[in-house]
């Protein structure tokens, strides 16, 4: 038996990241799944933790779960509505959907900036959940069941880093869309949750994590001084699709190692990390 034996699962952006490995992880706890990108030709797996590059469709069936590929950009919502269509005359109803899909486009100051970025953005980042989302709790008001909807944010939805204000500014806005979500159709048993992951090792951030001394530096700011694992990501999203987690809602939850803990810090230079310690008590 898995935990998820039984769930249809819709998610977004599945080629690469936290999308791949997420879909991975519900297939092998049973779920049967709708996983989508961009293109279908959005390159599959991720950069920096996989050795198996296979479609994440390939990958999946390999392992004997239920799954059907549907390209979906999720700014489009005819896109959206036939994602949700596709589970419906596949599966026959949808149970869980993962608004997961989003890019990044950072690394300079707010006034390098091109608005042409910040559209872009939005656009993924903001309208892309928020059109998931909407498709998602028509289809279960639709099938009159409860529904259970994650919502891949940031760290970056709890607090501001600098050289990328755009990027904030959409992440920014995903705690809303959850609040607004759970407090609308809570009463319905439609339950929310967001994830705020910090820097996670995918494609997206692949430049800035094999670059040794920028990463080190980011890892200062890591109580526990390591980047983050899709497997972190996908473990609690796991989590929060079952019913282990049936009070849980409305929540953004940070995996980030402590890192909301420490951006009032002072850049790690300036400390003297001494772990020296008295040896009697
Ligand atoms: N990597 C990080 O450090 C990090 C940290 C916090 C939050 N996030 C967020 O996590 C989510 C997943 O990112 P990731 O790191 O796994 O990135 P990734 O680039 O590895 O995967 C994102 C996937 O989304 C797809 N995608 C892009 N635009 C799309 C669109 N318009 N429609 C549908 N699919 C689209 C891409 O093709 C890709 O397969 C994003 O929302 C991202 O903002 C990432």
């Amino acid at each position: 038996m898995g935990r998820l034996d039984d769930k249809v699962f819709v998610i977004t952006g599945t080629s690469s990241g936290m999308g791949r490995a997420m879909a991975i992880q519900f297939a092998k706890e049973g779920a049967k799944l709708v996983i989508s990108d961009i293109s279908p030709n959005a390159p599959a797996g991720n950069y920096i933790a996989d050795t198996d590059m296979r479609p994440t469709e390939e990958v999946i069936k390999s392992l004997g779960a239920e799954v059907v590929y549907t390209t979906c950009d999720v700014t489009k919502q005819e896109d959206v509505k036939n994602l949700i269509k596709t589970a419906v005359d596949k599966f026959g109803k949808v149970t869980n959907v993962v608004a997961n899909a989003g890019i990044w486009r950072g690394g300079v100051m707010m006034h390098h900036e091109s608005v042409e970025i910040l559209d872009e953005m939005y656009a993924v980042n903001v309208k892309g959940p928020y059109l998931t989302c909407q498709e998602a709790i028509k289809q279960f008001l639709r099938q009159d069941s409860p529904g259970n909807i994650v919502v891949i944010c940031s760290s970056t939805s709890l607090a501001i880093y600098a050289s990328e204000c755009a990027y904030c500014m959409t992440k920014s806005a995903l705690p809303a869309l959850v609040k607004a979500v759970a407090l609308e159709y809570g009463p319905k048993g439609i339950r929310i949750n967001g994830i705020c992951p910090t820097w996670v090792k995918t494609t997206l951030s692949h430049e800035l994590y094999e670059n040794e001394a920028l990463r080190r530096e980011t890892e200062m700011f890591i109580p526990l001084r390591k980047w983050c694992d899709v497997g972190d990501v996908a473990n609690l999203a796991t989590f929060l699709s079952t019913e282990e987690s049936s009070f849980i809602h409305g929540t953004l939850i940070p995996v980030d190692g402590g890192n909301i803990l420490s951006l009032g810090e002072v850049p790690p230079s300036f400390i003297n990390w001494d772990y020296s310690v008295d040896k009697e008590i």
